[in-house]
This record gives C-alpha cells, sequence and structure tokens, in this order.
C-alpha cells in the first residue's frame, strides 16, 4: 500500500514523496539482496524518488545524475553529511573528515589536501611500487581467489604508505582485522552493543585503532617522513593552522579505511571482467609489457586499454554505491518535499545503469568512454563513483595510482581466466564484494 513521506506545507507547488507501506525491515533486506532488482521494483511503482521508514529514520532514495547533482553540489547548504553517514557508520569512524560539515569540512580538507598532492603522491609510487612488485611476484598459482590476495595487498600497502612503520607481522594483521571489524560493524543490523555482535565487535577494534595511533604519535611529530601519518602531524595552513593529536588520529583511521577496501572491490572488479572478457586482458597486456617493468608516475596516464577497464567497472560496479545526507532544514529535492531530518541518498549503482545516459548499461563494454562516445561526459554526474561536490573523493587519484600499478604488475607476470558460464556472485549488504572472493586459475608467464 502507497503513502506519502511527509504533506508539503499548505500553499507549497512541492510534491509529497511517495512511501511504502511495507515493513521497513523487508524493504532494507530486499535493498541488499538484490539492489537491482529493488531500484527497478521502486521506479516502476513510485517513479525517481521515493521513500521508507528505515528503523525510525525517514529515508528517500533517488538514483539518475540529475538527483545527485542536487544533492552532491547541495547548493543551499540544506543537506549534511555527518548527521547521515553517521548514523551508518558514525562510532566508528568519528569525525573522519567524510562526516564533518560546511566550514569545519574545509577547514580540515585543506589541511588534509596536502598528502594528497602530485609530489606526494609521487613520492607514494616510489615508496608503493618495490613492495607491489615483490607481492605480487608472490601470489600463489592455481585456483586462487584473487579478492584475499587483492585485499591483504591493499591493507598492508596503506599500513606502508600511509603509516610509514614498519610492523612486525602480527602487529599488522592485529591493526588489519580491526579495520575490518569497524567496517563490518556500520551494517549490522543490531546496532547495540551486544557481546560478541558486530557493533559490539566494531567498538572494541575502534578502540584498538585509537590506543594505536595515539602510541605513535609523539614519535611521528618529532620527525618528518614521508608518509601520510606524519603529513597529518606536520601539516599547517597558510593561517597557521594545523591538527591536534585528535583529529590525526581520526583522519587516519577513516583515511586507511576509505582507501582499501574501495581499491580492492574495484581491482576485483577489474580482474573478473578481464577473466570475462580475454580480448581485454590482452590489450591491458600488451601495453604494460611495452611501458616496462617499473611504472613512472606519468606513464599512468598512457595505460589507456586499462584506464577503459578501470573507468567499466567502477560503472558497473561502484565500490561506495549510494551516498546519504541528511536535511539540516526542510528543502527538496526534483521537486519534492523533503522535511528536516530526513536522510536522502544518492545511488550511483542506479544512475550508473541509467538507460537515458549509457546504451545498453547492463553490458561490460569499455569502448563506451573513448573519446568517440564519451557516454561518462553525458551529464556531469552520469558517471560518479568518486561522488562530487566538496565530499569528492580525495583520494581517486591516489586510489587509481595503486590500481593500475597492481595490475600492471599482475598482467606482466601472470594470465588468468574463469569457467565461460562463472558469473560473480555479489554480497551488497555493506560495500559490494563478492561472496565467493573470485575464485580464477592463476598461471605464471
Ligand atoms: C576506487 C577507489 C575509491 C572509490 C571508488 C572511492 C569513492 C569515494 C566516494 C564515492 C566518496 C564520497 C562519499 C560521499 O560524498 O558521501 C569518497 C570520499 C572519500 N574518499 Fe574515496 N574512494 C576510493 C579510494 C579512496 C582512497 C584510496 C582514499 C585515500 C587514500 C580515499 C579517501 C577518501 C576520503 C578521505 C573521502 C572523504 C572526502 C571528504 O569528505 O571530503 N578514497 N570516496
Amino acid at each position: 500500500m502507497a503513502s506519502v513521506l511527509a504533506t508539503p506545507p499548505a500553499g507549497s507547488d512541492l510534491q509529497a514523496i511517495p512511501c511504502s507501506g511495507r515493513n521497513s525491515s523487508l524493504e532494507i533486506m530486499s535493498m541488499r539482496r538484490d539492489p537491482f532488482g529493488f531500484a527497478d521494483r521502486r521506479r516502476a511503482q513510485f517513479g525517481n524518488v521515493s521513500g521508507l521508514n528505515a528503523f525510525g529514520v525517514q529515508m528517500v532514495m533517488t538514483g539518475n545524475p540529475r538527483a545527485a547533482q542536487e544533492l552532491l553540489m547541495n547548493k543551499d547548504r540544506a543537506f549534511a553529511n555527518g548527521p547521515a553517514w553517521s548514523y551508518f557508520i558514525g562510532p566508528f569512524f568519528n569525525r573522519g573528515v567524510m562526516l564533518l560539515d560546511f566550514d569545519e569540512h574545509r577547514h580540515h580538507r585543506q589541511i588534509l589536501q596536502q598528502a594528497f598532492g602530485t609530489t606526494a603522491l609521487k613520492g607514494y609510487l616510489q615508496e608503493m611500487q618495490p613492495m607491489i612488485a615483490e607481492r605480487v611476484a608472490e601470489f600463489p598459482v592455481g585456483s586462487v581467489k584473487l579478492f584475499d590476495q587483492f585485499k591483504a595487498l591493499t591493507l598492508d600497502l596503506a599500513l606502508e604508505v600511509f603509516l610509514g612503520l614498519n610492523l612486525p607481522r602480527d602487529e599488522a594483521d592485529r591493526i588489519n582485522k580491526a579495520f575490518i571489524d569497524t567496517v563490518r560493524a556500520g551494517v549490522a543490523y543490531v546496532r547495540k552493543p551486544v557481546p560478541g555482535g558486530r557493533w559490539w565487535k566494531g567498538l572494541r577494534s575502534r578502540k584498538v585503532l585509537e590506543e594505536f595511533f595515539y602510541a605513535n604519535i609523539a614519535a611521528k611529530r618529532a620527525r618528518e617522513t614521508p608518509d601520510l601519518f606524519s603529513v597529518l602531524c606536520h601539516a599547517e595552513t597558510d593561517e597557521g593552522h594545523s591538527f591536534a593529536d585528535e583529529d590525526v588520529v581520526n583522519h587516519m583511521i577513516f583515511v586507511l579505511m576509505a582507501a582499501h577496501d574501495t581499491s580492492t572491490i574495484t581491482m576485483t572488479q577489474m580482474a573478473y571482467n578481464m577473466a570475462k572478457h580475454p580480448e581485454w586482458q590482452d590489450r591491458a597486456r600488451a601495453e604494460s609489457l611495452e611501458l616496462g617493468p617499473e611504472l613512472g608516475y606519468d606513464a599512468l596516464a598512457g595505460m589507456t586499454a586499462l584506464d577503459l577497464v578501470m573507468k567499466e567497472s567502477l560503472r558497473l560496479c561502484p565500490p561506495v554505491p549510494a551516498q546519504p545526507r541528511m536535511a539540516v532544514k526542510d528543502t527538496s529535492i526534483e521537486g519534492f518535499y523533503v522535511p528536516e531530518g530526513t536522510i536522502v541518498t544518492t545511488s550511483s549503482l542506479s544512475s550508473h545503469r541509467d538507460p537515458e545516459f549509457f546504451t545498453n548499461p547492463d553490458m561490460f563494454d569499455p569502448e563506451r568512454f573513448g573519446p568517440e562516445r564519451a557516454e561518462d561526459k553525458s551529464h556531469r554526474f552520469a558517471w560518479m563513483p568518486f561522488g562530487g561536490g566538496v565530499h569528492k573523493c580525495i583520494g581517486l587519484y591516489f586510489g587509481q595510482m595503486e590500481i593500475k600499478t597492481i595490475m600492471h604488475h599482475l598482467l606482466r607476470g601472470y594470465e588468468w581466466s574463469v569457467p565461460a558460464d562463472y558469473v560473480l556472485p555479489m554480497d551488497y549488504s555493506a560495500l559490494p564484494v563478492p561472496k565467493d572472493r573470485l575464485p580464477v586459475t592463476l598461471r605464471r608467464r
């Protein structure tokens, strides 16, 4: 039975958002099980903007580039990140930059930005390259779950490049596990610290991470080193503002989390697509062989085939599939009335498959990003895996550099395949991950 989310004020020409009267837990479960089917059903029933009541919070779902632009560009500052993202990940990623808003966000982002400029990126590449080459050369062969290989590698790289600490294996594993538990906690159904439950483990792990960073901060402040941790300890704005210890810890925890799952998911999708479409694996490999073993920063731009595969993989499976915001005053989206306190989300999973902007949107077709077709330019928010507006991903260049470097070494050293009828089974309950962790047959070349 359809109802409306809230009635627009008398005299307003805004429309009321249609809302399903169905049990909210069932709705959320069906969205997590099959987000594409869920979005199609909702669009057919309610149109482009619809609402639901999720565990006592009013939520509005949109999934097209126009709504994304309105929400993320946030022209009249009606939408905030903090209260919306906090609903999902708040206690675990408290005061990370993505959870800050308006002037405070701008101030923190300005300082953080210093860790993501071209000079810093070139330094990170230099640090990462030997470790990537060595670790990829050690990949096992035969039947291999590539998702696991990518995940272990990106976690270790994040510790190396961002922390600049040489951690013993068991300490690195302890920190990695704490990150995994904090991320998993965000999608717990039971959102209370019941001992042994996901929420409880998430809070416990957040403490482990805080203690770890606080314990290392004095040494980082004492001596500058070329890693994110050190940059955050020493960075200053033109006005001489710098981060307090608490800010450094909060940003480190958030950035490390933001950096590794997203890259792992992207590489897993790229490897899957190149296994299903070996002609693209061959094209990308030919470029990598030509470039030589060590990838320079300037060579990244010349990896045309890999770039097309990456863009198409990010389109079909954006690692951050939706971006939520909370209305901090009564406002509107696409001409619909949104009362203060409502969470509004934009789904790139849906925008990326909008047939108005992408031809045969369910098909793997990297050429759609080539200069002749340039479908990603059909609307400013048609292709938006890194979001948009003031919260646009700060790590987008770092992420692409890391992904291309790992894939470069993989392509040069190996070939991989999946059976012709294999389809990657996805779990969309948090960030989209393969249920079977992508088993491939990996052969050394
Ligand atoms: C393929 C890889 C990645 C994807 C698809 C991705 C996606 C995103 C998206 C969609 C947002 C915006 C969320 C929102 O507006 O609500 C975001 C924000 C962010 N990302 Fe990424 N990300 C990736 C890699 C990285 C990496 C490698 C880092 C760090 C090194 C990073 C750090 C951040 C940070 C700090 C923010 C918050 C920025 C702000 O609020 O100002 N991301 N990312």
